[in-house]
């Protein structure tokens, strides 16, 4: 990448959309622009691989998206994809490629192939010799890791579980706390379990500690064979050799973390999945890929979802975004996107490390429909902050692909119908709201007696005009999950262009170990000597 780079605030573009921020912008209302637009939905409805995405329930409209495309281009966005796809040292900081682009391309289309695939065919290998359960005894695997080693992973495989195979169970320790792993332990057989160690410096504490306990308690329960019962999926060869594993499948330090999932990372993935249905997650995830390089922005939506983040972030200043997916297998994708997002783009500083004088990173947070409606969208219909919500919607089911009794299916048709009902009930009443005059011509059977009807009208209102996005797949398949997370990594890219930030370093995570470090003996001996008053004081309770 050239030395130059342009950060968004300071382009002309920017400064527009201030001025048509506060000429008009902040006033938009989403009922007013469906009234006088029978477009709208075609304007803001944007195809990409496997997935719709509907944006006409947000806050733009022509002329904002003109002068967002214009910040994009004024950034130079197209550049820096360009750069990143050639494996341009993008990671300023660590002088590193960020090449995880790589990982899903079709042997011999860009650099580093012949390494990626060599790699890929041996875990696939090796992925397809555990399935063989009749022969490699395995009923369980255990991955141990934590970030990125393991929510991609964590994330990926509920997704997938009309995809795994039956009888060979996955389980995913992360947490230095033993509660998880202890009880873990207590329902497995040594005999029959592979532990992956999955760890991309192999320096974690949790890993490391987790890795320890999962091996002694192999040992002590007659365990030999520590080469065929433990895996490593690391960088870092060496440390897992020295700590006894000799199965490795090995990655590169241009695989960030949070961008792992493709990587051998994904080797619990594959063994749950088996080779085809993981390369399909890879295929999805290139397809993407493909559309974010070669689509003009105008309709390349990592792009556009990017570049709404920032206005919102930053001229709306909306400092929070809710993800709801319509599907339980998704359960885990809020938590997987807080590492990409926040750990991505959760920066003070740009790439030259000034300090910046704007917002960047959203707190991402959410919960799977209809669950989180039974909990927090009280507070996103009612409460005083505007939250955009991000619903991801799965048209077809894969019951069928189940072993169930056939007079379920439609039964369970009906759950889908009613699923997607809630959905599209949820961005539409966002949108809608409820004015005052409508709940007073309600009646509401629950409402206190004697109330006075106005008072009660003003707690059944709601404001309305609340943002969302729709994400809709056909079906959630490995294609269609891996083209889903890539698109959510392009649009991270896109915002942490924009905001000149270097998206793929994380030192934010540094002084907390450190910390940790010091503290660990004085745990021990009691030495609080040098301290700050609360942590002294917690330190001697702790101590009891
Ligand atoms: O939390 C910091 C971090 O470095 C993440 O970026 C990473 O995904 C996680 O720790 C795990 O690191 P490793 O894979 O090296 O164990």
């Amino acid at each position: 990448m050239a030395a130059s780079w342009m950060r968004g605030d300071r382009t002309p573009a920017w400064a527009d959309l201030s001025a048509h921020f506060a000429a008009s912008a902040a006033a938009f209302d989403l009922r007013a622009a469906f009234a006088s637009d029978a477009q709208r939905f075609e304007r803001f409805g944007f195809e990409a691989p496997h997935l719709y995405a509907d944006l006409s329930k947000n806050w733009l409209d022509a002329p904002t998206l003109a002068l967002l495309l214009r910040l994009a281009r004024e950034v130079g966005l197209e550049g820096w994809r360009d750069a990143m796809f050639a494996g341009a040292l993008l990671n300023n900081t660590e002088g590193r490629a960020v090449l995880h682009t790589a990982l899903r391309a079709p042997r011999g289309t860009v650099p580093c192939s012949d390494d990626v695939h060599a790699t890929l065919d041996a875990m696939l290998a090796f992925a397809e010799r555990v399935r063989d359960t009749a022969r490699s005894g395995i009923s369980d695997v255990v991955n141990i890791g934590i970030g990125g080693s393991d929510l991609g992973p964590q994330m990926a495989v509920p997704a997938l579980q009309a995809y795994t195979q039956p009888g060979l169970r996955s389980h995913f320790v992360s947490n230095l706390d033993g509660h998880e792993l202890a009880p873990l332990l207590t329902q497995l057989d040594p005999q029959r379990t592979l532990f992956i160690v999955a760890s991309k410096t192999f320096t974690t504490q949790e890993t490391l500690a987790n890795a320890e306990t999962a091996k002694a308690w192999f040992l002590a329960r007659g365990g030999r064979d520590i080469a065929r019962h433990f895996a490593a999926t690391t960088t870092n060869v060496d440390a897992a050799a020295a700590f006894g594993i000799t199965t490795t499948f090995g990655f590169w330090d241009w695989v960030g973390g949070r961008y792992s999932l493709w990587s051998a990372i994904g080797l619990p993935v594959a063994i749950a999945l088996g080779a085809t249905h993981f390369r399909a997650l890879l295929s999805g995830a290139h397809a993407m890929d493909r559309h974010f390089a070669e689509t003009p922005l105008e309709r390349n939506l990592p792009a556009l979802l990017g570049l709404l983040d920032v206005w919102y972030r930053n001229f709306h200043g909306l400092a929070s975004r809710s993800v709801a997916p319509y599907h339980q297998g998704l359960r885990r994708l809020p938590a997987y996107l807080q590492q990409l997002e926040m750990e991505s783009n959760g920066k003070r500083v740009d790439r030259d490390g000034e300090p910046l004088p704007f917002a960047t990173s959203p707190v991402v947070w959410g919960e799977p429909g209809t669950n989180g409606q039974h909990a927090y969208f009280q507070m996103l219909h009612q409460g005083s902050d505007v939250i955009p919500v991000e619903f991801i919607a799965v048209r077809d089911t894969s019951h069928a692909r189940l072993d169930l009794p056939p007079a379920l299916q439609p039964l369970l048709a009906d759950q889908q119908r009613k699923l997607l009902a809630n959905c599209l009930a949820q961005s539409q009443a966002l949108m809608m709201g409820k004015s005052e005059a409508q709940a007073l011509s309600e009646q509401a059977p629950t409402a206190a007696a004697g109330l006075p009807r106005d008072v009660l009208a003003r707690h059944r209102s709601f404001p309305g005009n609340r943002p969302s996005t729709t994400l809709l797949l056909e079906r959630l398949d490995p294609a269609g999950l891996g083209a889903l997370i890539a698109m959510y990594e392009h649009r991270v890219f896109t915002s942490g262009v924009v905001w000149g930030l270097n998206s793929f370093d994380q030192w934010g995570v540094e002084l907390g170990k450190a910390m940790c470090n010091g503290l660990l003996p004085r745990l021990d001996n009691g030495d609080a000597s040098g301290l700050d008053a609360s942590t002294a004081g917690l330190l001697r309770k702790l101590r009891g």
